[in-house]
């Protein structure tokens, strides 16, 4: 099932911003009570995060193309579908059920997830399968937080996750036409979920996460390919098998459990050589640059893999 394009960012496909604001006026006035409440989508709020080392010195994204260009399939197959038509998606409130091999499962409710992990500004360079990419400042914790809170038993090796099922809210998995199997899920192995650059992110550019972007909490990944990124995330379940990924399952030949980013592995269909960077070169400008192994972040993340072939575990 082929359903990534070749990457193609034609203007046309970018939500023009006069759009963008008049629909978050409107859901401002959702959010207000002054529309019927049944639909009123939380805006995003400023939140309170502390610098942190991990950034790249690199031109950041424009806001406007980090939250208008999006794969979201819950909200249909088109780069403008998720801004489009996110609005009814609630994300407040929020739990996170975390449990499976842990001395102490818990079910965490947002809020509290954003006391107790203090909140970093990290800018991360991002490398999506379909060889373009961004630079976005995200706001969130690591994940190894979280799990070292419900304590990992020793049989633990891997790390499952499941994002949301609302068809209510979320028009993609409604329907006749389903585009993949819900819930979307995703998993890494337990050292890399672990790793101090492996984020659970609840906003960007120093707000809430807006609904496009995976509302209220998400996993960033920013070693391997965006689709690893699960969004809305529901529920998080460590174990002993390697966990299905959404992509595999579509499409094991062409998407792998690990999905390092890697220059020297192309994808079946096209070379993952380069990468279109976002929003360089000018407004929503295109620049394309060499693609780095490990999206860059060889040095921190290398050692995770010694000794295994990346062509067989790609
Ligand atoms: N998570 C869910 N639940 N559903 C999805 O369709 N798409 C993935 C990933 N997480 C997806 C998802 C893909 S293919 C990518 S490239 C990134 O989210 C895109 O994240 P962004 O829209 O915030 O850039």
């Amino acid at each position: 099932m082929p359903l990534y394009k070749a990457p193609r960012i034609p203007s046309s496909e970018i939500t023009p911003r006069s759009f963008y604001l008049k629909r978050r006026e409107l859901l401002g006035l959702a959010a207000g009570g002054l529309v019927a409440a049944s639909a009123s989508p939380v805006l995003a709020s400023p939140l309170a995060a502390k610098a942190s080392a991990y950034k790249v010195d690199e031109e950041l994204t424009p806001k406007e193309s980090v939250t208008t260009y999006n794969n979201f399939y819950e909200f249909g197959l088109g780069k403008d579908d998720p801004a489009a038509k996110s609005g009814a998606f609630k994300p407040t409130p929020w739990t996170v059920e975390v449990g499976g091999m842990v001395a102490k499962p818990k079910t965490f409710g947002l809020e509290d997830l954003m006391k107790t992990f203090p909140i970093e500004e990290r800018i991360y360079r991002m490398r999506c399968v379909e060889a373009w990419s961004m630079v976005i400042p995200w706001d969130g914790f690591p994940l190894a937080a979280l799990l070292n809170a419900v304590e990992p038993t020793s049989e633990a090796k891997y790390v499952a996750f499941e994002s949301v099922v609302r068809p209510e809210e979320m028009p993609g998995q409604s329907g006749v036409f389903q585009s993949l199997p819900w819930p979307y899920v995703e998993g890494l192995r337990l050292d890399e979920a672990m790793h101090p650059l492996t984020l659970l992110a609840v906003g960007l550019y120093g707000e809430t996460l807006p609904n496009q972007n995976g509302a209220p909490i998400r996993l960033v990944v920013p070693w391997k390919y965006g689709f690893k990124g699960i969004k809305s995330i529901v529920k998080i379940t460590l174990t002993d098998k390697q966990p299905p990924s959404t992509w595999n399952i579509a499409n094991p030949s062409e998407y792998g459990f690990y999905s390092n980013v890697n220059p020297a592995v192309d994808h079946p269909r096209w070379s993952q050589a380069t990468e279109r960077r976002i929003g360089t070169g000018g407004f929503f400008g295109t620049a394309r640059v060499d693609t780095l192994p490990f999206n860059g972040y060889a040095n921190e993340v290398a050692d995770l893999y010694k000794g295994m072939d990346l062509k067989v575990n790609f």
